[in-house]
């Protein structure tokens, strides 16, 4: 049993700890008191110097990337240290069992919400903002346009939430505890003020031309890049990965789709490309650069993106680091179809991250008979939990599993909305870990320990 096993290792781990003090080590045993302590002192001499030569490695590595040697640490799961009340955690099951972090996105209201938060700093060590660092709250409805002719971007309610986080992360304690930020997101055709594409920014003028777009998405990228990690942004390191690109492609051949005002403008896959050649120029090499997008599990769609990525890799400029599947599955997820997409991405980026999981309820459920729908639910959860392990098993590196909310009552598809992967807002949905309530539901220990779930059946 899974479990048992964590919490006996748990236990060895302490008891070694407190046999140091004995000067004993935790060998097998065997020696004589005086054989012992000349093997450990040598042992632990071997050890220190083992210990140092890889602290420097990385430390070094660290560097490299632009990173504080605490900074690096927060970013690497299995240097991560947990207390024991961390156990019955997602993201310490997900530390333990893939090596990734456990996100959940996070909108300004939630932070009033006492209750709400006491989940996300109970569970998490990812958060993705629901809406406050997309285009429309960065760009205002009105435009701002400095004296460079580009408009000048507003943090003020991205960074309300940076506070509070670095707040936390202040006292949360241990590393594995600490939250850090998916950024999401720089280009994307949707929560996008459309003047931002027109002539003098005024929506009843044409669109701009390919050049002058180029200058404002390079703008755009510059701004958010040094505010947050210029030398003097209190938030520097906070931020992980940036989604540089959301839902380019469409669901019907894996071309571009072309209800969207970027396209308009460059009538091809270009502005793409050029993002992530901008989201390189102006971003630290220790933050993630990802393309993101839904109905990611759709082999034609999937092939589309592949080919996408391999056009940006082509680019010597660009850098792309990972696929983000944005993962809002239904009932009728597959567990075949969701490996199958995540081999063909492993094969093109480094890491793929799930961005923004939820599952829409089964066709008949109508928000009555709860307990038999949440236990399906959990089973679906529990296949793609299994893909997820049996993926790591194959080096296809998983590195962050997001969920699209905290608790049911505010997920997105409690109402309708025209984007990918949303519910038609005419039945009552149970999509996340915890109900409306706050309370855990069978999911949430489909995740963290399924031996309860087994137990519930
Ligand atoms: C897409 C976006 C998300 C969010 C959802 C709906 O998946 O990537 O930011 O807007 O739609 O909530």
């Amino acid at each position: 049993m899974r479990r048992g096993g964590q919490i006996k290792k748990f236990v060895v781990i302490l008891t070694c700890a407190s046999m140091v003090f004995a000067a004993a080590g935790c060998g097998a045993g065997g020696n004589t008191q005086g054989d012992s302590t000349k093997n450990t002192q040598t042992e632990e001499a071997a050890a220190t110097e083992t210990t140092e030569a890889e602290s420097t490695a990385a430390d070094q590595e660290a560097a490299e990337q632009g990173m504080e040697p605490e900074q690096a640490a927060l970013q690497d799961p299995q240097a991560w240290e947990w207390d024991a009340e961390d156990e019955e955690t997602l993201r310490y099951a997900f530390a333990k069992e893939f090596g990734g972090r456990a996100g959940v996105c996070v909108p300004m209201a939630a932070l009033s919400d006492a209750a709400r938060m006491e989940i996300v700093k109970g569970q998490f060590n990812s958060v993705t903002m629901e809406n406050e660092m997309k285009p429309d709250t960065f760009l205002g409805n009105k435009p701002n346009i400095g004296e460079d002719g580009f408009p000048v971007l507003s943090f003020t309610v991205p960074d309300m939430m940076l506070k509070e986080i670095k707040a936390y992360n202040d006292t949360a304690g241990n590393d594995g505890r600490k939250i850090m930020v998916r950024g999401h997101v720089l280009v994307w055709h949707s929560q996008t003020p459309e003047w931002f594409f027109h002539e003098e920014y005024n929506v009843d003028k044409p669109y701009v031309d390919q050049e002058t777009m180029l200058a404002r998405m390079e703008s755009y990228i510059k701004q958010v890049m040094e505010h947050y990690e210029g030398a003097d942004s209190e938030y520097q390191g906070m931020i992980y990965a940036w989604d540089v690109v959301n839902e380019a492609v469409n669901d019907t051949d894996g071309g571009m789709r072309t209800d969207s005002s970027w396209f308009r403008v460059f009538n091809s896959s270009d502005f793409v490309e050029q993002a992530f050649v901008y989201a390189n120029r102006y971003a630290p090499a220790h933050i993630k650069l990802f393309y993101n997008d839904y109905n990611d599990t759709n082999p034609k769609k999937a092939d589309g993106i592949c080919r996408l990525i391999e056009q940006i890799k082509a680019n010597p400029e660009a850098r792309i680091d990972g696929m983000g599947m944005q993962g809002h599955y239904d009932m009728d997820f597959s567990d075949v179809l969701f490996k199958q997409a995540a081999k063909k991405y492993a094969a093109v980026v480094d890491e793929i991250q799930i961005t923004e999981l939820d599952l829409k309820a089964s066709r008949g459920f109508d928000g009555e008979n709860t307990e038999e729908e949440y236990q399906k639910q959990a089973e679906v959860y529990k296949s793609l939990y299994d893909a997820v392990k049996s993926l790591k098993q194959e080096d296809v590196p998983i590195t962050a599993i997001v969920f699209w909310g905290t608790d049911d009552r505010h997920s997105w598809l409690q109402s309708a909305n025209a984007a990918g992967g949303s519910a038609d807002g005419t039945r009552v949905q149970c999509p996340l870990l915890f109900d409306k309530d706050y309370e855990k539901k069978p999911a949430f220990w489909a995740f963290v320990d399924d031996s309860k779930l087994e137990a519930a059946e």
